[in-house]
């Protein structure tokens, strides 16, 4: 292996290789993205290029205004799918996304743990405390976002206790005494919290030494916060360089605090991939994706976001910090709504550019759009700089920028010593021990 450090990378199974207009290219299939096979063949794709993980972002709402011109958040159940995706791949980790405000616990420690066994080891979990969706709930209205990560911090304690609650060596499985399990060693949690009371034990033994990691999405102060204190990756938009250098910098003094090591803590941001084989061509990708998309559904969600109504915004006066109003209480996401207001604060743009920019298109990921040696180049530099631990590649605009990621970037990473060249453990948690 080589000794420089590897980078650790993840699929998204969003699939954002359909979102804009991509849909509506004649070869999209978006015919299939409700049969799991859409997702075995990303996820077979990603295990022949050796990924990490595989990844399915979710939420638990329906937004008519984007339904009405593309997929946007109707999907299959993630942790379901995820179950179909095991059966037909062998080392790939998988990684579900399950929120903490709005599911029991005692049902999400069992249906995380149950992945685990179906997967031999592969499961993954995606903290969110989600950004809408709380009349699906029975709740009055969504709780500030302290509230939802205090909440967050609770939850994954007693997921975590309920997975140890029935450790994999109380099984005894001893034909010859008629004995099954020492259940001497299965206790019950006890828990009784600020927000959950859960009993335990759970009812269904841990799957044999491998830990199911931990990922959390959510960039804010006490998001950085609880992530440095639980999460094995953080999942993060930095739509540049200085950002990544910045929030790896803060997760590393933050899980110092929290007494673990810089190293525990990995930063991979989102990474938007617009390939082709020239940049002219990439350019032509990203704009028929982007270029026509509804711009009103782009101005509501900057209202939304940072609460500045461009709706009869001059084309020739540019948007600058001074229009910016102060900063929202309590906005959905502080995360998305902060890099918005930082780029408007940095650059002075005009309403046409504003509108085609990663902060308003692509939720603040880091992006690339032009061919596979300027990702190469860019991936190396961020990685070189110390500024990222891997990413989680969004391919954009065609199916055709995912395969160029996966058939040429990715081998491109292993020449260049950072990735690995075949999988070394079988487990999600053994592909993340390769440094
Ligand atoms: C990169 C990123 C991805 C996210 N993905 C999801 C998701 O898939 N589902 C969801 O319900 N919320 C998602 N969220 C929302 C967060 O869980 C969180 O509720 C929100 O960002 C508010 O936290 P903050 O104040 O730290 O930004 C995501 C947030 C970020 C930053």
């Amino acid at each position: 292996m080589s000794t420089r450090k590897q980078l650790h990378i993840g699929m998204s199974l969003a699939p954002t290789w359909l979102s804009g207009d991509a849909w509506r290219r004649a070869d999209s299939n978006i015919e299939g993205i409700f049969s799991a096979d859409f997702a075995v063949d990303i996820a077979r794709r990603s295990e022949a290029a050796h990924l990490d993980f595989v990844f399915r972002p979710d939420v638990s709402y329906l937004p008519l205004e984007v339904l009405a011109t593309g997929s946007g958040f109707a999907s299959l159940d993630p942790t379901v799918l995820l179950a179909a995706v095991a059966r037909e791949t062998s080392r790939i980790g998988l990684v579900t996304t399950v929120s903490t405000t709005f599911f029991p616990p005692y049902v999400v420690a069992r249906q995380l743990q149950s992945l685990h066994w179906i997967s031999n080891g592969r499961a993954g979990w995606n903290i969110v405390t989600a950004l809408q969706g709380h009349e699906n709930f029975g709740l009055q209205a969504m709780p500030s976002a302290e509230e939802r990560y205090a909440r967050a911090a609770e939850f994954t304690q007693v997921v975590l206790r309920l997975w140890d609650s029935f450790p994999h060596e109380a099984l005894l499985i001893d034909r010859q005494n008629g004995r099954y399990a020492d259940v001497a060693q299965v206790r019950p949690i006890d828990h009784d919290g600020t927000y959950l009371r859960v009993r335990g034990p759970l009812n269904l033994p841990a799957f044999a030494n491998a830990r199911i990691p931990l990922i959390q999405a959510g960039a804010s102060d006490t998001g950085r916060d609880f992530a440095a204190s639980v999460a094995d990756l953080v999942f993060a938009p930095t739509p540049d360089k200085a950002a990544a250098l910045e929030l790896r910098r803060d997760l590393s003094r933050r899980a110092e605090r929290h007494g673990r090591s810089p190293q525990d803590v990995r930063l991979l941001p989102g990474l938007s991939l617009y390939l082709a084989p020239s940049r002219k061509a990439a350019h032509e990708l990203f704009m028929q994706t982007h270029e026509h998309v509804d711009k009103a559904r782009k101005l509501a969600s900057i209202k939304q976001m940072i609460g500045l109504d461009l709706s009869d915004w001059p084309v020739d006066r540019p948007v600058g910090a001074t229009d910016l109003p102060p900063p929202a209480d309590n906005p959905a996401s502080r995360t998305h709504s902060n890099l918005l207001r930082r780029l408007i604060e940095r650059e002075s743009l005009y309403l046409e550019q504003l509108l085609l920019r990663p902060e308003v298109i692509s939720a603040a990921h880091w992006q690339v759009v032009g061919t596979v040696d300027d990702a190469v180049e860019q991936i190396l530099d961020w990685a070189d700089a110390g500024a990222i631990d891997g990413f989680i590649a969004a391919p954009g605009g065609s199916f055709g920028s995912l395969q160029l990621f996966l058939e040429q970037v990715v081998p491109r990473l292993v020449e260049a010593g950072v990735f690995r060249e075949r999988y070394r453990g079988s487990t999600f948690a053994e592909h993340l021990e390769d440094r």
